[in-house]
């Protein structure tokens, strides 16, 4: 399911979607894909993208391997929302998987609860050298929703249209 609206006021640009997937590995490219075109029309750099692409990319896989457990099922269901403000990415990733008892532990760089499946523990360490800003919430047995924030260069372009 895909939803997009979009509306553009003075110098504002505004535009939100959000999609919902199953819990597939397959679904992490369609993730990242959609994400980096959606933030196509801002005119960002390589870098930006590519930023973007590597941080949605590892929380999705997160939601994924870790909320529900690789798990495949009708039930198991992984939200994207993104939503631009100006020259500034908002995007949330959630799942209703087992949740995060700890998250400060979680984030910490090279912590994992699955070496065995050759997990670097780097994924959070990623999202936030990537982004401008990472929010973890979670509950054990609720779910995980990753909220990241990522400022583009682009103010000078909106001023101009
Ligand atoms: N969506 C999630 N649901 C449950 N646990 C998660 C989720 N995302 C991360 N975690 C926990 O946080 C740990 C660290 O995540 P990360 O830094 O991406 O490393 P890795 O994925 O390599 O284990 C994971 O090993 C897992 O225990
Ligand atoms: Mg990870």
């Amino acid at each position: 399911m895909i939803e997009v609206v979009k509306w553009s006021q003075n110098m504002q640009i505004k535009n939100e979607m959000k999609m919902e997937f199953r819990a597939v590995s397959e679904n992490e490219a369609l993730a990242r894909t959609a994400v980096a075109a959606f933030v196509t029309p801002l005119n960002p750099t390589l870098e930006e993208i590519s930023d973007i692409k590597t941080a949605v990319s590892e929380a999705v896989t997160n939601a994924i391997i870790h909320g529900y457990d690789g798990e495949d099922g009708a039930d198991n269901i992984v939200w994207l929302s993104c939503r631009i403000r100006n020259d500034v990415l908002e995007v949330e990733i959630q799942d209703k998987g087992i949740g995060i008892e700890d998250i400060d532990k979680a984030m910490e760089p090279l912590y994992t609860t699955k070496p065995d499946l050759e997990r670097s523990g780097m994924g959070f360490s990623f999202m936030e050298a990537f982004m401008d800003d990472l929010e973890v919430l979670s509950e054990p047995g609720q779910g995980t929703t990753v909220h990241m924030v990522k400022k583009l260069g682009i103010t000078s372009w909106i001023m101009n249209e």
